[in-house]
């Protein structure tokens, strides 16, 4: 059984999801612009159900939602409650570990969160294409762009980095502000941060992606002059024609907050200093990044490079395997 502080947790996260108006609000026109009406959908990490019900309205047939976590009891509730538990078939499963009567036509995935990829959702889709969808199937999203920028955001760092450089009744804990510097985080990123106009790192096909690894480059010139603590990513999924779910900290948008990719040092840029910034990950789970920064006024350039590898101190067995 589930214990309180689990179920709380669960409602919390499902509530917050729907709260995000613009959210709802854009997978419901891109369900209701590709969805036909007879289709098999498979709704990949379908929380309690929500594109699910959406998709029944555009006229599925059946849908397949698919959802490791406890959230689908939720959905094979609401689905009973709303007539339509003969069309939605709830299962508790990893996609990765499911296995379906039929390929579906149409996936349905928001596992983008904060930097566009969630843990393992390239995992997941590439063996969705082999397994449970058909070969032509209609993906939403069907492709993701990753953008990036470097960002002030000196109270983040203070109390994700820099907490760890400071006296504490005397004892040195220093020798974690390495490890954590060398963390993605989650960022609540304002407008205001970014220290240049966002730059695309590249885009993601997940209908023809075949490895579950993602590598970008982009140069960006600061605008103003300020203190670059970190890289700000955020991400545009396309899921229709002319429909993007975005948290691009521009827009009047989704309420997934954004990533920061820290730098080890602070780096302060004037305006025109060119940053150039290279960003990778394999399915969304290690992620490293590294800024080239030549300045306006000429001068060497500065390199730093992270990578969540070396985000937390590893045993001796984690490293030798033995
Ligand atoms: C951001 S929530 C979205 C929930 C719902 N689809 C919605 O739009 O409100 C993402 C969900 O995907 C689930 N998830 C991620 N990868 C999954 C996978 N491979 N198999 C099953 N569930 C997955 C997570 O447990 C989480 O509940």
């Amino acid at each position: 059984m589930l214990s309180a502080s689990d179920a709380a947790h669960v409602l919390r996260f499902q509530s917050f999801l729907l709260e995000d108006a613009a959210r709802l609000d854009t997978w419901h026109a891109a369900i209701r612009a590709t969805v036909r009406p007879g289709d098999v959908v498979l709704d990949l990490g379908a929380g309690m159900g929500i594109l699910s019900l959406f998709a029944c309205e555009a006229g599925a047939a059946r849908v397949y939602a698919v959802e490791s976590a406890p959230s689908i009891e939720l959905a094979r509730l609401v689905a009973a409650d709303n007539g339509l538990e003969e069309r939605i078939v709830c299962l508790r499963e990893r996609s990765q570990d499911v296995e379906l009567p039929e390929r579906a036509d149409v996936l349905l995935t928001d596992t983008t969160e904060t930097f566009g990829l969630n843990g393992q959702l390239l995992s997941a889709v590439i063996d969705a294409r082999a397994r449970l969808l058909k070969p032509e199937a209609r993906l939403l999203p069907g492709e993701i762009e990753l953008h990036i920028a470097p960002v002030e955001a000196p109270r983040a760092y203070s109390s994700l980095v820099d907490v760890w450089a400071r006296d504490f009744r005397g004892f040195d804990l220093s020798a974690i502000r390495p490890f954590a510097a060398n963390n993605k985080q989650p960022l609540a990123l304002e407008a205001e941060a970014l220290l240049a106009e966002p730059a695309a790192l590249g885009a993601l096909d997940l209908g023809s992606l075949t490895e579950p690894s993602f590598a970008g480059r982009a140069h960006v010139t600061a605008t103003r002059a300020g203190t670059a603590h970190g890289l700000g990513g955020f991400f545009a999924a396309r899921l229709a024609e002319g429909i993007t779910l975005s948290n691009d900290p521009r827009q009047a948008t989704v309420s997934y907050v954004r990533a920061l990719l820290p730098l080890a040092e602070p780096l302060p840029l004037g305006p025109g200093d060119d940053l150039a910034i290279e960003v990778s990950t394999h399915d969304g789970r290690e992620w490293s990044w590294g800024v080239e920064r030549t300045p306006a006024s000429g001068g060497p350039a500065e390199r730093s490079h992270q990578a969540t590898l070396h985000g937390f101190p590893r045993t001796r067995k984690e490293l030798l395997g033995k």
